[in-house]
């Protein structure tokens, strides 16, 4: 584990983030994944990794025939199993699924960019394992950060307010960014298939992984995974010809190569 993936994880495994996470209201790419695939999430074994408080698992454990969540914070096993009671979730980290069977599931979902807080060979790493419990033509389903989207904001901003109780939240806010700013800049870098960026997510708290969506489909093939669609934000189906540069995050649909 990179000094990185050290801090995303205690990002993760704090209170105040996985407080964020306590709802269940799904993105308009993850409906669209969802209605269109249900036939193959219905009756059957699913599992959900980085389950964070719940969001997704509010659906899927309803449908699914069996289901199964993850998340490699204690903090989010706690709020998920105060908020979906009787879900069957607990700890457990994508890198290391060894209690799970080759082949065990049908559908596996890594939903809000949860693998980007993964470097680079332990994300290849935890690709191999989301393969391996995959049924052969198994569904995956995640979503990651576009390395062509060009609105990223990269630096901690400021605005002013009259109102005395927004200034001092915002004076506070700015403080926590700037701090973890300063700490994380020096993870960033550039390679040719992806980059490491100081994210704005939880206060500049996360060093994160973006891919362009070409990239994405080599890495998975590699992988063993063959992509089948990616989403932009607004829920279009994105053509994989030209770079997307109007969507910050990439939601896709991979299935497992027999
Ligand atoms: C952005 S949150 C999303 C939570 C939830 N899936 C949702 O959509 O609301 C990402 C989640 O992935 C989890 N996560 C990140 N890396 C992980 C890993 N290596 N194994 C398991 N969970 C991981 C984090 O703890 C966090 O709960």
């Amino acid at each position: 584990m990179t000094n990185y993936e050290e801090i995303n994880k205690q990002c993760y495994g704090a209170r105040r983030t996985a407080s964020v996470y306590v709802h269940s209201i799904l993105q308009m790419p993850e409906v669209m994944i969802y209605v269109k695939y249900r036939d193959e999430i219905a009756g059957s074994r699913v599992l959900d990794i980085g389950c964070g408080a719940g969001r997704t698992a509010v659906f899927l454990s309803k449908w699914a025939g069996e289901y199964v969540a993850i998340d490699y914070s204690c903090e989010m096993v706690g709020e998920c199993t105060k908020f979906c009671r009787g879900v069957d979730c607990t700890f457990g980290d994508v890198r290391d699924m060894s209690r799970y069977e080759d082949g065990h599931f049908d559908f596996v979902n890594f939903a809000n960019n949860g693998m980007d807080s993964l470097g680079h060979e332990d994300r290849l790493l935890g690709l191999r394992e989301i393969r391996r419990v995959l049924r052969d033509g198994g569904l995956f389903s995640f979503s990651t950060h576009n390395r062509d989207y060009v609105g990223a904001v990269k630096e901690p901003d400021f605005h002013f307010t009259i109102d005395p109780f927004a200034l001092m939240r915002r004076i506070v806010r700015y403080h926590r960014c700037t701090r973890n700013r300063r700490r994380d800049r020096v993870f960033e870098r550039s390679e040719e298939t992806y980059e490491i960026i100081n994210d704005p997510a939880h206060n500049f708290g996360l060093i994160t992984y973006y891919i362009t969506h070409r990239h994405l489909a080599a890495q998975l093939e590699e992988a063993g995974l063959d992509l089948v669609e990616t989403y932009d934000l607004k829920g279009n189906v994105i053509d994989m010809a030209k770079p997307c540069t109007d969507s910050s995050w990439l939601y896709c649909v991979a299935r497992k190569r027999a």
